[in-house]
């Protein structure tokens, strides 16, 4: 589904991301697992073509990310969604759906549908400004959803979200299982995804530490923050 092949990004001298290599398969969960500034976000952006690797390529459903193509099938949910507080939650989902082609009773269906997903059904038709920020990202994971992609991409879906809110999205992600999508994202937080994600990747400064099942990465009782200094530890050896 995604292939990514001596991908780099500068910016300036600086190298955001450096030089990395991975794969992610059709219907894998998959965690890109990291610090603030690690680079999450720049992979991200590339997949989305928002920006182009300085070098490498990046291959998103046998397509390269360069071309729009790829992105016909990839719901995105960015880094710190917001939704207009005037707009309520089916407004901004129809909103959307007129992005992607769907107008009157097809895209009332396809709201209808994800709002019943992301477990929104019933709080529609009230403004974003009477929302919790769980009930805002759950709109945001539908606007996603819109129009079945095979791909989600999710920028740190569950930062920032009381233990309520990550419970919510944790049920929704989940459920998304058996639909057979690809889901990728973006996280800080270990606690957040180990329940939820089959493989993770590790990223630091840049670079891949390692892409492995969550199994294998997270042994027991650890914190992300033990994780990260047993691999830095190896790197340095
Ligand atoms: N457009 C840009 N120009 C310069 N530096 C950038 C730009 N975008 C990101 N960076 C830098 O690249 C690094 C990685 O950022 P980012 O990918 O947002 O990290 P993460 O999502 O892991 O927190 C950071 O040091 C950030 O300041
Ligand atoms: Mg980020």
């Amino acid at each position: 589904m995604i292939k990514l092949d001596s991908v780099t990004k500068q910016f300036g001298a600086f190298a955001a991301v450096d030089n990395i290599s991975y794969e992610i398969n059709n219907g894998e969960y998959f965690a890109l697992l990291g610090p603030n500034g690690a680079g999450k976000t720049t992979i991200v952006r590339m997949l989305l073509g928002f920006i182009k690797p300085t070098s490498g390529r990046i291959i998103i459903n046998g397509m390269s990310a360069t071309d729009p193509k790829s992105r016909q099938y990839v719901g995105y949910l960015s880094e710190n969604h917001m939704i207009p507080s005037y707009l309520s939650g089916l407004e901004y989902l129809l909103r959307h759906a007129s992005l992607i082609g769907l107008s009157g009773k097809d895209a009332v269906v396809e709201a209808d549908r994800v709002l019943e997903t992301v477990a929104m059904k019933g709080e529609e038709r009230k403004k974003a400004a009477a929302y919790s920020r769980g009930m805002k990202q759950r709109i945001g994971l539908g606007a996603a959803m819109l129009g079945r992609p095979k791909l989600l991409i999710l920028d740190e879906p569950i930062t920032g979200l009381d233990p309520i809110g990550i419970r919510e999205i944790r049920t929704v992600l989940e459920n998304l299982r058996n639909n057979g999508m690809t889901v990728v994202l973006n996280s800080h937080l270990l606690s957040e995804v180990e329940k939820t994600c089959d493989t993770a990747g590790i990223m630091y400064k840049g670079k891949i530490l390692v892409k492995d099942s969550i199994n294998t990465i997270v042994k027991n009782d650890e914190t992300l923050e033990d994780v990260f200094i047993r691999y830095i530890e190896k790197e340095n050896e």
